[in-house]
């Protein structure tokens, strides 16, 4: 009985002594990086990576080691910090920046940040954090008002506030509109109180947003080290700008990846593809891209074509090429063991992930193939061979990689045996969310290697955080399996999923559009959830049309209303193609996604967080698809500002106030700012068919006195000279005047690009009546008839004329583009 006594104090005073709040003994300092030291051995230290971006890491053990060097952050010096000044006081450290006044309270150890004005930004709630083993968690204040946005592609409402979520890239067929974790792991999050929070661990991390407590929340790893990183920012862009600098920019992809893609399952014949391509064509639907599931190579993962299925795959590719399209095909990362040859080369070289139990490779089962070998991306050596083997299909002429099942799928968290598998970098719990990242480099490296100065076109399922630096995404399998025409919940939290993706670093992804899951029966009872979602992928940044098995998913098998529907928001996105591409320069610079959450942009409109079901493309634009079955109107929310009709141009309406509108099956409502211009094109057939063509600048004034503009980016579309300054940018500005308007075109930016042809550009107003004249430097210019102008505008004008079109109340002006400057006068 004393023993059990004795027994149990122990225990007590060890628990008591295990939890008591650490107390900071002293600090020590090597330039921007300051260790406070703690009683009970641990090590605080905080990093300044800028003025308002800090890295924070407490080592229980006080050595401040890693096992790994991050996989996701390839910068930690984001700009000059000056000398960093730790001032003592009696109670606390202080360290200012000039935004931010962090401050490290000693007894006990507690870590607050302030802005510059003394409010308190972000704050350790009670004992801040506690380890117990390797598990280390952090719990921190929060605020009645305080909501969450982030962590990439995840299901639910954007706002994250009052759930948990984990981190463990899973495969996930049909899933729900509430599973958790998906495919991707992106540990990064942002608050409305001006700071994001990036927690680089790649273990099965954890983050309850207010679950347990309406006081603290908390995120938390099972191993590894607690590094995470704090970005202050004045809103979201800026917060979105830090990550990018701690994790990388995000690669632009080529031109032809903005337009549409067709895919299925069982695409994986010549015959089909061909059958398919001519489809397209045949009715004028446009298309750029093709894609090969993975039933397209022989054995997994040879890259050869499967014989019986391809009868000539490079004359196939050639004749799909100068029809306009270009080949995506599939891979797995791993090797079929009855692919004997090249399964005995990989296990020989040691290319695969042992089995930490036996040392052999391990044997993964996989959905087709067969077991198979997971081939161990993180050993240097892998990519050189890797790289010669999805060299072949590039140099018979296919354009890029749909990087598929990366998890490594079938790994999903109830498959805990697979810890076993032990990478060249490390055991699969730490490995695990980063595989299909490590992946995702060597198959970009591999490509610009082997490619000089091409564009890498890879699409990723799963991934770690810093992926925008090698890959594109798609959200995976969701959709309704059970009955696939009630897949209405599914495809409305697509919304959600891609928009919370664009904020964490993916700003180009795809849905799968009309839903991967379920097989389609009834083409004439899924018209209206088929037109509904290609309505809403036609914004998503990708579009790509894909379902399982051999469903096929083709807009014209959904009968003659819904093939017209489908190909009209087609046909928008194909006009829309210079305004998205100048967001796809955005992307690239400020990580910011074209499909943007309302919040992005209006971030002190509280209304902004309930708004799941629209979202912003780009600044001008507000897209609100329709994601009800039936639904023939659209409740929508207006931040503030006025904004016009897009379906009409005209109908004008004020904002900061929720409506409904008329939706019918043919439209998606749309809305364009006041005071916008939208850069758009003639529709083609897919993008690069003429290269020669007007860009038409559709304006929509600002009130008088106010102006309009836009910076217009074009670069080549394909190559890497955008990395160098090569590219050109025009400015735009249109000012309303008591007269009418004054457009002035500034010199163009940039001389390392030239565009392939001269054109014209066109600037059209929706007026309700003629203007009087339109003038530069107090000279009339020449008014046609609306033909004739349209006649003119593929061919060079070597003047300005202008139509106006009085049944279509349309002003248009054509001015040949000479990149420089020029002004002009329309006088209503
Ligand atoms: C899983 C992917 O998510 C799906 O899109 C694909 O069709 C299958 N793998 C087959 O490759």
């Amino acid at each position: 009985m004393f023993r059990y006594i004795v027994g149990w104090l122990f225990l007590a005073v060890s628990v008591v002594a295990q939890a008591a709040v650490p107390v900071c003994k002293s600090f020590s300092q090597q330039g921007r990086e300051v260790t406070f030291h703690l009683d009970n051995g641990a090590a605080f230290q905080l990093k300044l990576c800028g003025q308002s971006v800090v890295r924070i890491w407490y080592s229980p053990d006080g050595k401040l080691q890693r096992l790994n060097s991050s996989f996701a952050v390839i910068n930690e010096e984001l700009e000059d910090v000056g000398v960093v000044n730790v001032n003592e006081e009696a109670s606390c450290y202080e360290i200012f920046t000039p935004v931010l006044r962090i401050r490290v309270n000693k007894s006990p150890l507690k870590l607050q940040v302030f802005d510059k004005y003394q409010k308190l930004i972000f704050s350790d709630y009670g004992d801040g954090r506690t380890c117990e083993g390797e598990k280390k968690v952090e719990y921190k204040m929060l605020r009645r008002d305080e909501h969450f946005f982030g962590l990439g592609e995840k299901t639910g409402k954007l706002d994250r506030r009052g759930e948990t979520y984990k981190m463990w890239n899973s495969d996930r067929p049909c899933y729900g509109v509430a599973d958790d974790p998906l495919y991707k792991s992106i540990p990064f999050f942002m608050s409305n109180y001006r700071y994001g929070i990036f927690l680089d661990n790649t273990y099965k991390t954890e983050f309850k947003f207010g679950t347990e407590s309406r006081d603290y929340y908390s995120f938390e790893a099972p191993g590894g080290e607690m590094i995470y990183y704090f970005m202050f920012g004045k809103d979201y862009k800026e917060i979105m700008g830090h990550y990018i600098g701690l994790t990388g920019k995000p690669i632009m992809p080529p031109k032809w990846a903005l337009g549409f893609a067709q895919c299925r399952g069982m695409l994986t014949r010549e015959d089909l593809t061909r059958e398919i391509a001519t489809g397209y064509r045949k009715r004028g639907i446009p298309c750029d891209i093709i894609y090969q599931d993975i039933g397209w190579t022989q054995n997994l993962q040879d890259f050869e074509w499967r014989k019986g299925n391809y009868e000539n795959p490079k004359q196939m590719l050639a004749d799909l090429k100068s029809q306009g399209f270009k080949v995506v095909v599939s891979q797995d990362p791993v090797i079929s063991q009855s692919n004997k040859k090249q399964w005995q080369e990989a296990d020989s070289l040691g290319y695969f992930v042992t089995d930490s139990t036996t040392g052999k490779t391990y044997d993964m089962p996989w959905p087709w193939g067969g077991n198979c070998g997971v081939v161990d991306f993180t050993k240097p050596e892998v990519a050189d061979w890797w790289g010669a083997y999805q060299q072949k299909p590039i140099n018979d002429g296919i354009s890029g990689f749909w990087t598929d099942m990366g998890e490594p799928a079938w790994s999903n968290e109830e498959d805990v045996d697979r810890l076993v598998m032990k990478h060249h970098l490390g055991m699969h719990s730490e490995i695990h969310n980063v595989y299909g990242l490590t992946w995702d480099k060597v198959v970009k490296e591999q490509f610009e290697k082997r490619n000089p100065n091409r564009r890498v076109f890879q699409m990723t399922r799963a991934a770690y955080a810093g992926l925008q630096r090698y890959t594109f995404g798609w959200t995976g399998d969701s959709g309704n399996c059970d009955d696939v025409t009630q897949g209405w919940a599914q495809m409305a939290n697509q919304i959600p999923v891609l928009l919370s993706a664009g904020l964490g670093l993916i700003p180009f992804t795809t849905t799968d559009i009309s839903g991967y899951c379920g097989d389609i029966k009834d083409y004439s009872a899924m018209a209206e959830l088929y037109t509904r979602w290609v309505q809403m992928g036609a914004f998503n940044p990708l579009s790509r049309i894909h379902h399982e098995g051999n469903n096929a998913v083709e807009p014209w098998l959904f009968g003659e209303e819904a093939e017209q529907n489908v190909k009209k928001a087609i046909e928008l996105k194909y006009s829309l193609i210079p305004y998205i591409y100048t967001y796809a320069r955005e992307a690239h610079d400020a990580g910011l996604p074209i499909m943007r959450p309302m919040f992005l942009e209006y971030p002190y409109d509280v209304e902004t967080f309930d708004t799941d079901a629209q979202f912003m493309f780009g600044k001008e634009l507000l897209i609100a698809p329709v994601v009800k079955k039936n639904a023939k109107t659209k409740n929508l929310y207006l931040p503030e500002g006025n904004w016009l009709n897009y379906n009409d141009k005209r109908t004008l309406y004020s904002g900061e106030q929720w409506l409904t509108v008329d939706a019918p099956l043919s439209c998606i409502p749309m809305f364009v700012k006041q005071g916008s211009i939208i850069p758009t094109m003639p529709v083609m057939n897919y993008i690069g068919e003429h290269p020669e063509y007007p860009v038409i600048f559709e304006v929509f004034p600002a009130v008088e006195g106010q102006s309009a503009s836009f910076l217009l980016y074009e670069d080549e579309g394909t190559d890497l000279g955008y990395l160098k300054d090569e590219f050109l940018k025009t400015p735009i500005n249109v000012k309303t005047t008591v007269e009418g308007f004054e457009i002035a075109i500034s010199s163009r930016e940039g001389s390392n690009y030239q565009l392939p042809s001269k054109r014209n550009m066109i600037f059209r107003f929706y007026v309700e009546k003629s203007p009087q004249k339109v003038v530069i430097a107090g000279k009339k210019q020449k008014k046609v008839k609306p033909e004739k102008l349209h006649d003119q505008e593929n061919i060079f004008a070597d003047a300005v004329i202008w139509s106006y079109d009085k049944e279509m109340q349309i002003l248009n002006v054509l001015v040949p583009d000479s990149g420089e400057a020029l002004e002009m006068s329309i006088i209503q």
